[in-house]
């Protein structure tokens, strides 16, 4: 079965696999179960092994991040930032978020999502000389926009958000403070990021990145926003809950308060840290400048390759990374100047920083390699890639 795999391996996604645990939870016949409402607040009955599954991811949640509140029904995390509009703001409000083409998500205010069709999207970004967030934009767009909601954190962001100047300039104006840790929670959790905790009114979250859970999402808050989120995700938003992902989210949050979770955290930015060092001293153009975190973002500009060229290329060479625009991007969003990579995926598979010289010379030579259509060389990354890989199984995968 291992073979059906082939050579093929998505080692640079910035997606981790899931533990087997939280596979085989996300298998069980708790997806068969309706359970609209809340633990001991139905709409149906049966619920005497849904509610301690429910209230255990909870517990696990609140326990993990040190929250007061959390809601673990999202069903992904889309409509879990839908949910925090629902909840805090009525349409046509503003609402200031990263931008998308900066580095923020779609669900931020961008106008394509529902959220910026619904709502009054301002967007900030970051600042040209150091591509880190301007938080002087920041601010001035703050005072004079006066958003309702403020979302910080981001879905192409490599370095450390700082929380609590987000949270000054929110309490300035009186927003509600989002932090959308999905890319980060794990490493929040794991000690590797600041926590939002306390300066954000709320904290939405993917489970399924580096959390290293299902795909889902939760919502963490003080105990004065709990009734309504909760509102806002069931019946404001949602039906029936996902039980077996619920039982997957509470076996990754078992799984994250363990000692060895940490490691895997700091793990994970020491290969990203170590991945950009060596890509910088090849000649790489990486926003910001470098990584704080689990993601390094390529500017190929330089390279004379668009990202997307370079991604179908790294592709065909058994590397998987995902073509993302740059801040100030000349090009478009669908054939944009970057790629994103991000160590989540290499850390679970057991690589260290000592392997990262390795990947950075792969995303070299296949880059290269890309400008000039050379299908010899990519073969060739491809073989190499296949050899280490094969050495460091995904975790999840059958290996027989
Ligand atoms: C910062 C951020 N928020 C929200 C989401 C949305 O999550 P989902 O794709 O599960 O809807 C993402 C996904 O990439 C993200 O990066």
């Amino acid at each position: 079965a291992r073979a059906d795999y082939g050579p093929y391996t998505p080692g640079f996604d910035i997606v981790p696999y899931g533990d087997l645990a939280v596979l085989e939870a996300t298998g069980t016949v708790l997806q068969n179960k309706y359970s609209e409402g809340y633990p001991g607040r139905r709409y149906y009955e049966g619920q005497q092994n849904i509610d301690p599954v429910e209230t255990l991811a909870i517990e696990r949640a609140k326990a993990l991040f040190g929250t007061e509140h959390a809601n673990v029904q999202p069903y992904s995390g889309s409509p879990a930032n839908l949910a925090v509009y629902l909840a805090f703001a009525e349409p046509g409000d503003t609402v200031l978020g990263m931008s998308l083409p900066m580095g923020g998500h779609l669900t931020h205010g961008w106008g394509v999502s529902a959220t910026g069709r619904w709502f009054r999207g301002v967007g900030y970004g970051v600042r040209p000389d150091t591509g880190l967030i301007d938080l002087d934009e920041v601010r001035d767009l703050a005072r004079k926009e006066r958003p309702r909601i403020i979302f910080c954190g981001g879905t192409a962001v490599p370095r450390t958000i700082d929380f609590a100047a987000f949270a000054e300039i929110a309490r300035e104006v009186d927003a509600v403070l989002v932090a959308d840790i999905a890319h980060i929670a794990g490493l929040v959790a794991g000690g590797a990021h600041p926590s939002p905790v306390p300066h954000a009114d709320v904290i939405s979250t993917t489970t399924h990145k580096t959390l290293r859970g299902p795909r889902g999402a939760m919502l963490l808050s003080r105990a004065t926003h709990a009734k309504p989120l909760d509102r806002a995700v069931f019946p404001g938003l949602q039906g029936g809950p996902h039980n077996h992902t619920t039982a997957a989210i509470a076996v990754a949050l078992h799984e994250a308060a363990r000692p060895a979770f940490r490691d895997y955290a700091h793990a994970v930015v020491a290969n990203a840290r170590a991945l950009a060092e060596a890509l910088l001293a090849r000649g790489f153009d990486l926003v910001s400048g470098g990584t704080d975190n689990h993601l390094v973002l390529i500017d190929l500009t330089a390279r004379g390759v668009p990202g997307k060229v370079a991604a179908k290329a790294l592709d065909r060479a058994g590397i998987v990374v995902n073509h993302n625009t740059v801040p100030f991007d000349p090009r478009k969003p669908f054939d944009p100047s970057g790629i994103r990579i991000g160590t989540p995926s290499l850390t679970s598979r057991g690589l260290g920083t000592e392997h990262m010289p390795a990947v950075a010379d792969w995303l070299d030579r296949g880059v290269a390699a890309a400008r000039t259509g050379d299908e010899d060389a990519l073969a060739a990354i491809r073989a190499e890639v296949a050899e280490l890989m094969a050495a460091h199984p995904a975790p999840g995968l059958p290996l027989d």
